[in-house]
């Protein structure tokens, strides 16, 4: 739904500074699912304040877990154990594919029949993929259309498998994983590349027991979930952003403390110290088996780089942004395995290709990713986020080292993840 929300970004002449980003969007999601199913409270700070992770609280509070702010920075949870209450109403799950897909694992072991929404972008999203296997371990669930939101679940006792997905997922995963707790036996689950391992992780923070082997990761049914107090680090892939912005001034200097290192997350550092970005990582901590550090980079002169397979996976929502500073670099970057990019929040490929033309850019749009020379001189322009905060910000990137103003339209997307974008933006922009 568009908002008619405006941002203005005009071009900037280097960035430097720190931020402390809001907590990931990621974490926070399964840790508010697995409090709810923990016996006890749970005491998270730094839960991601963006609208999302809302969504989730809301789905989980319709479930009968009740919650509540302590002060801005502290959420208490208090955990049902195992059994939630039937809503009253169909769970919105708004714009978040994280929560329809994540939580439809739960409600598929719970012993009630639950709908689930989402806004016009969520309800042209995919569902198969968690369809297919929920209904191998027993539950019945059936979506409008055979894929699309909403979904029906009507929810039981469970059977254990032994699953492949046939596409490289972290929620697909998660969604297993956490349908798993509710089965007989034990239930595995192998991709074709390693995604992020939040969902595993979480399981081990709450207490239970998980099974890491060469390809990949198993739970056993019927475990106690402990409640957990933490801090929710901050957002890496939010981060990005300022990481990609620093990245286009030779010479910025950005400071980022309290961010998410896990190294299924942590790709753009790689992706970027190939880019020519000097990177330095301190002050490394492990918590509830998340990696935390500070990190400090320096911009230089951005060369070009090719991504594919296993590294595409892996940078999957860093990759807009990434094509954003493309054009600004010497050799340019290609995307290629990125087919999921046209089922996110809106269709990235396609959207990334329109509005890098819209700023006068050479761009190829290709079935399964992009090619976008180096060496080019952007124009500032109005360009559509789609309703896709991913796009509002990477936009907002680009815009900087654009000639002339550039015109985000409907901006307030960038509330999905990160509210506070366009202002912690500003604040570390040299004009
Ligand atoms: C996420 C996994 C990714 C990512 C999404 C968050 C997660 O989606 O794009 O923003 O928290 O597991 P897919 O699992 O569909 O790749």
């Amino acid at each position: 739904m568009s908002s008619g929300s405006t941002v203005v970004i005009r071009p900037a002449r280097n960035v430097s500074g720190s931020v402390r980003l809001p907590g990931d969007k990621s974490i926070s999601h399964r840790y508010a699912m697995l409090a709810a199913i923990a016996e006890g409270t749970t005491v998270l700070s730094n839960y991601s304040n963006g609208r999302d992770c809302a969504s989730t609280l809301e789905c989980i509070r319709s479930l009968g877990c009740s919650w509540h702010r302590k002060d801005d920075n502290l959420l208490e949870i208090h955990g049902r154990g195992g059994v939630l209450h039937p809503p009253t109403g169909p769970l919105n799950c708004g714009n978040s594919g994280s929560t329809m897909r994540m939580l439809s694992g739960v409600l598929a072991g719970q012993n009630f029949t639950s709908e689930m929404i989402g806004d016009a972008s969520l309800s042209r999203r995919p569902m198969k993929r968690v369809i297919t296997p929920l209904q191998a371990m027993g539950a019945s669930i059936t979506a409008a259309e055979g894929d699309r939101p909403p979904l029906l679940i009507k929810g039981q006792r469970l059977r254990s498998i032994d699953y492949k997905t046939p596409i490289a997922s972290a929620q697909v995963k998660t969604c297993i994983l956490f349908a798993g707790l509710f089965a007989d036996g034990e239930t595995r689950v192998e991709e074709p590349h390693r995604t992020r391992d939040h969902g595993e992780l979480a399981l081990r923070a709450f207490g239970a027991e998980v099974k890491t082997d060469r390809n990949g990761v198993a739970v056993r049914g019927g475990q106690t979930l402990r409640p957990i107090e933490a801090t929710i680090p901050g957002d890496i892939s939010s981060a990005a952003f300022f990481l990609c912005a620093a990245a286009l001034f030779p010479g910025s200097q950005l400071s980022l403390a309290g961010l998410l290192m896990n190294p299924t997350r942590a790709m753009l550092l790689d992706t970027l110290l190939r880019l020519g970005l000097t990177i330095s990582v301190t002050q490394l901590e492990e918590h509830h088996g998340e990696l935390v550090g500070t990190v400090q980079v320096e911009g230089h002169r951005l060369q070009g780089t090719s991504i594919g397979g296993a590294e595409t996976a892996a940078l999957i929502d860093e990759l807009p942004v990434l094509a954003a500073i493309a054009p600004y670099t010497e050799r340019g970057i290609e995307i290629k395995d990125a087919r999921e990019l046209r089922v996110k929040e809106s269709d990235r490929i396609a959207v990334v290709a329109k509005n890098l033309r819209a700023m006068g850019a050479a761009v190829e749009e290709r079935e399964d990713g992009l090619g976008i020379p180096g060496g080019q001189t952007l124009r500032g322009a109005k360009v559509d986020s789609h309703d896709d905060h991913r796009i509002a910000m990477a936009f907002a990137v680009a815009a900087l080292r654009a000639e002339g103003e550039t015109t985000i339209l409907n901006s307030d997307a960038a509330g999905v993840s990160y509210p506070a974008f366009f202002e912690t933006l500003e604040s570390i922009v040299v004009r």
